[in-house]
């Protein structure tokens, strides 16, 4: 199959890549990192997150995050809402998406969400609803779709199911997520193929962490099915507070770059883009781990 003409990438740095950061994100540097995002090109940014604030501390801000971005009208802000109360807070901060987010294996669902997968999707079903009364976009995202930090392997077929009921709750999009970075292009073929067959390919996106270096290839083999959807995180932020050892999002650079190469399409500036890695890096006191946003910013300074 020829690859997708252009790819629309979400970025999930703003929400999966700091909140697992361990020191506190000050409020402004939150608001500048979207900022700058959203004046790079993105078309969707993950910004926050209505969580239980004992769960995820750090998503805390989110509210205030939310109130002092500045808002482009092509930008989709999107917020993480796993019960009513966090729709409730999402709708108040005029989030233009909200993200439901189920996993494919219970010991995960448990650990992340504290309920099993089917009492998850009971607790959706009012945030649902509320989204498509209210007229936002609603998302559905699968944890541990390619493996589970706690139950190992995941079928196909449970990631299938639970796409399923996440469509007969209406989703927009959903995502299939490698929550511990642990696919190869093998088994994200095998997940994906199954997925197809409950929902429709433009809508699927593949949510890649890279803990074991495969990111890359399997947004390359998706790729190849036709997937034209995917997540990443600047300077590779991120990982799950409930999945020890996961390491952040495949780097936002790394994908572009890979993407250039290919000319796809996808409407972001590159080169904002590694200067925005540099500088959350910077401001957050790591090293940063983009391969690509690292080569480019050298050539640059050289
Ligand atoms: P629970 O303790 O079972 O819930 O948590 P509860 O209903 O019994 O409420 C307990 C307390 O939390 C109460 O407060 C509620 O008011 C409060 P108290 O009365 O004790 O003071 N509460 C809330 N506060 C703010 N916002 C809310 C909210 N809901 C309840 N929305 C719950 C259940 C789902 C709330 C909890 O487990 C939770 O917040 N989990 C979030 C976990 C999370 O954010 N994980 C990371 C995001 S998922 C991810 O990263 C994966 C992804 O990137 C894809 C991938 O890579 O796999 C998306
Ligand atoms: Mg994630």
């Amino acid at each position: 199959m020829a690859l997708p003409k252009s790819v629309k990438i979400v970025e999930v740095g703003p929400r999966d890549g700091l909140q697992n950061e361990a020191g506190v994100v000050p409020v402004e540097i939150k608001v500048e990192f979207c900022d700058r995002l959203s004046a790079a090109g993105f078309p969707n940014i993950e910004a926050a997150a209505f969580v239980s604030p004992r769960w995820v501390p750090q998503m805390a801000t989110s509210a205030e995050v939310m109130a002092r971005i500045a808002r482009r009208p092509d930008t989709i802000y999107s917020a993480l809402t796993p019960n009513l109360k966090g729709f409730e807070a999402a709708l108040a901060a005029r989030a233009d998406e909200v993200v439901i987010f189920a996993a494919a294996s219970e010991a995960f669902s448990q650990r992340n969400i504290n309920c099993s997968i089917a009492e998850s999707i009971d607790r959706f079903v009012p945030v649902a609803k509320a989204a498509k009364a209210a007229g936002i976009r609603l998302r559905g995202s699968i944890s541990c779709a390619l493996g589970c930090p706690y139950q190992g392997e995941v079928t196909p077929l449970a990631v299938a199911d639970v796409v399923r009921r996440l469509k007969e709750l209406g989703c927009d999009e959903i995502d299939i997520a490698d929550t511990i970075g642990v696919a190869t292009p093998a088994k994200t073929r095998a997940v994906f193929e199954a997925c197809l067959r409950e929902f429709p390919i433009e809508r699927l996106s593949g949510h890649f962490h890279d803990t074991y270096g495969q990111a890359i290839g399997n947004i390359y083999a998706s790729l190849e099915l036709g997937i034209s959807i995917f997540h990443s995180s600047t300077a590779g932020l991120g990982g799950c507070p409930y999945a020890k050892g996961a390491t952040g999002n495949v780097a936002t650079e790394d994908v572009l770059y890979l993407l250039a190469g290919l000319g796809i399409d996808t409407g972001i500036d590159l080169q904002q883009v590694v200067e925005t890695g540099q500088w959350i890096s910077r401001a957050l006191g790591k090293v940063p781990i983009s391969r690509a946003g690292n080569a480019i910013s050298a050539r640059k300074a050289a």
